[in-house]
């Protein structure tokens, strides 16, 4: 399957940011977002306090709503978690999992995220699975093999274009301002690519293979036209309009 034929997601992380205020932002959001990127998915992940109010003010507009995390089980005593359940009960069609910030402050392992992707899989939402490398990994030559690992352990079976979609985040180009060389980004994202078709079959042709790391609209024409890189995952730059939708527009 060719890039063309998968169709690119541009994915905001707002992570614990956003007050009730923040709604006027998401509706610039959603205004704006009717002139850019025809041809994209457009998705925003606010705090899960969030999420209801989103939902229902992005409730037929080009803007789909997900969470950033949830827990494995769909209920129960676990003080402070929320389930997948509770995020589609929301309005969230996604989930974010296995993001570096969950795996390094919560010391999530790739069983906890694996686990996380089939409950979002239980719940109906699309699983939006984080990997990466730190900047002691990468300069240890050692980026394809955590790449692998971490990909063969956080993914359920069962993997298919709408449930699944992989995130590639460089821990050190998180909210840094550095971002690989192109040639890094392609040369991760077609191992990726590889690794899941060669894994879970030809559905892995389909799966969106998105890039995050300080993602903006300036650089986000460059990491478009790279093979394999089938949208962003945006962090800083997804909490103003602005800044997403000209990420937005680099997808057109
Ligand atoms: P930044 O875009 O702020 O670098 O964050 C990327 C990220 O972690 C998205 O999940």
């Amino acid at each position: 399957m060719s890039q063309l034929e998968r169709r690119p997601l541009i994915a905001g992380n707002w992570k614990m940011n956003g007050l009730k205020a923040s709604s006027a932002e998401l509706v610039r959001i959603i205004q704006g977002a009717a002139n850019v990127g025809a041809g994209a998915d457009l998705l925003i992940c606010p705090p899960a306090t969030l999420i209801m109010s989103f939902a229902e003010a992005a409730r037929g507009s080009r803007i789909a709503v997900g969470g950033q995390d949830c827990r494995a089980e769909p209920s129960g005593a676990f003080t402070g978690d929320v389930s997948a359940e509770m995020l589609a009960d929301l309005g969230a069609t996604a989930v974010i999992v296995g993001h570096s910030e969950r795996r390094t402050l919560h010391q999530e392992t790739d069983a906890v995220v694996r686990a996380k992707a089939a409950a979002a899989w239980r719940a109906g939402l699309t699983a939006i699975v984080c990997i990466g490398e730190t900047r002691a990994e990468r300069e240890a030559g050692q980026t394809l093999a955590v790449l692998g690992r971490q990909l063969d352990g956080s993914l359920p079976a069962g993997v298919s274009a709408a449930n699944l979609v992989i995130a590639y985040e460089p821990v050190w180009a998180i909210g840094t301002g550095l971002t690989p060389t192109s040639g890094d980004v392609a040369q991760a994202h077609e191992f990726i690519r590889e690794r899941i078709v060669a894994t879970h079959g030809e559905a892995g042709q389909a799966v969106r293979i998105l890039y995050g790391g300080s993602v903006k609209p300036s650089n986000a024409r460059e990491l478009m036209a790279i093979a394999n890189v089938d949208g962003t995952l945006v962090g800083g730059a997804s909490l103003k309009a602005t800044d997403f939708l000209g990420i937005a527009a680099a997808y057109s």
